[in-house]
C-alpha cells in the first residue's frame, strides 16, 4: 500500500458499511473485467450496470478508455503508465466500495502483479477477477476500431496481444469466452454470481 505523510489523520463518520449495505440492499463488490482490447470488457460492463439499475442496485462502471479521457489522461500504455493507470482505478473502486455503490470496471489490466495489486487496494472480499478469455484471433477479427490493423503496421506501438504482453489469470473467480456466449449470457452470468453473493433481495 502506498507511503502516507504522518501529519495526515483518518476521519471516520457516522455512517458504518453495514448502514450502507441496507440502504442500498447490496454488498459492495468490484466486478474487475480483464482481457483483450476487443474481448468485450466494455459491453459487458454497461450491460450489467443497465440490469442493476433497472433492479435499483447503484452501480458504477468504470471504463478504462472513458477514464483515461480525464483522470488518467496524463498515462500512455507503457509498463509504469498502465500500473499507474491500473493503481488510480483500483483506488476509485475502493472509494465507490466504501460508498456502498457496485462497480463493474473495464481495463485490459495485462499484468498479474498489477491485477493483484487492484485486489490489495479495494480488499480481498470485495474483488472478483473475471478473465474475459476471448482469444486474440477473434478480438483482432472484431477490431471495431482498427486497432489491431494499427498496431500490426507498427502505427501503434506497446499494443496489448501484438506488441506488449496479456498474462493470462491464472485462478480468476470467473472466466467467460464472449466468442461463444451472447451478451446477455454472460451478464446473466455475472448477474448470477452477484446475486448469489452481494445482492440482498
Ligand atoms: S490498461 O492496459 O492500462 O488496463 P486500458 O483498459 O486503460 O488499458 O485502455 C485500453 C484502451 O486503450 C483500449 O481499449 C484501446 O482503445 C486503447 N489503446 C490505445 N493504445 C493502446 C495500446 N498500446 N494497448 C492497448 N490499448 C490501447
Amino acid at each position: 500500500m502506498d507511503q502516507v505523510p504522518l501529519f495526515l489523520q483518518r476521519h471516520n463518520g457516522v455512517i458504518t458499511g453495514d448502514d450502507r449495505i441496507r440502504l442500498f440492499r447490496q454488498k459492495p463488490v468490484t466486478i474487475w473485467l480483464t482481457g483483450l482490447s476487443g474481448a468485450g470488457k466494455s459491453t459487458l460492463a454497461f450491460a450489467l450496470e443497465r440490469e442493476l439499475v433497472a433492479l435499483g442496485h447503484p452501480c458504477y462502471v468504470l471504463d478504462g478508455d472513458n477514464i483515461r479521457h480525464g483522470l488518467t489522461s496524463d498515462l500512455g500504455f507503457h509498463r509504469d503508465d498502465r500500473r499507474e493507470n491500473i493503481r488510480r482505478v483500483a483506488h476509485v473502486a475502493r472509494l465507490m466500495n466504501d460508498a456502498g455503490l457496485i462497480v463493474i470496471s473495464a481495463l485490459i489490466s495485462p499484468m498479474h502483479e498489477d491485477r493483484v495489486m487492484a485486489r490489495e487496494i479495494i480488499g480481498h472480499e470485495r474483488f472478483v477477477e473475471t478473465y474475459l478469455s476471448t482469444s486474440i484471433a477473434v478480438c483482432a477479427q472484431r477490431d471495431p476500431r482498427g486497432l489491431y490493423a494499427k498496431a500490426r503496421a507498427g502505427a501503434i506501438e506497446s499494443f496489448t496481444g501484438i506488441s506488449a504482453p496479456y498474462e493470462v489469470p491464472v485462478n480468476p473467480d470467473l472466466n467467460i469466452d464472449t466468442a461463444d456466449t451472447t451478451v446477455s449470457v454472460s451478464m446473466a452470468r455475472l448477474f448470477a454470481h452477484l446475486l448469489d453473493h452481494y445482492l440482498i433481495t
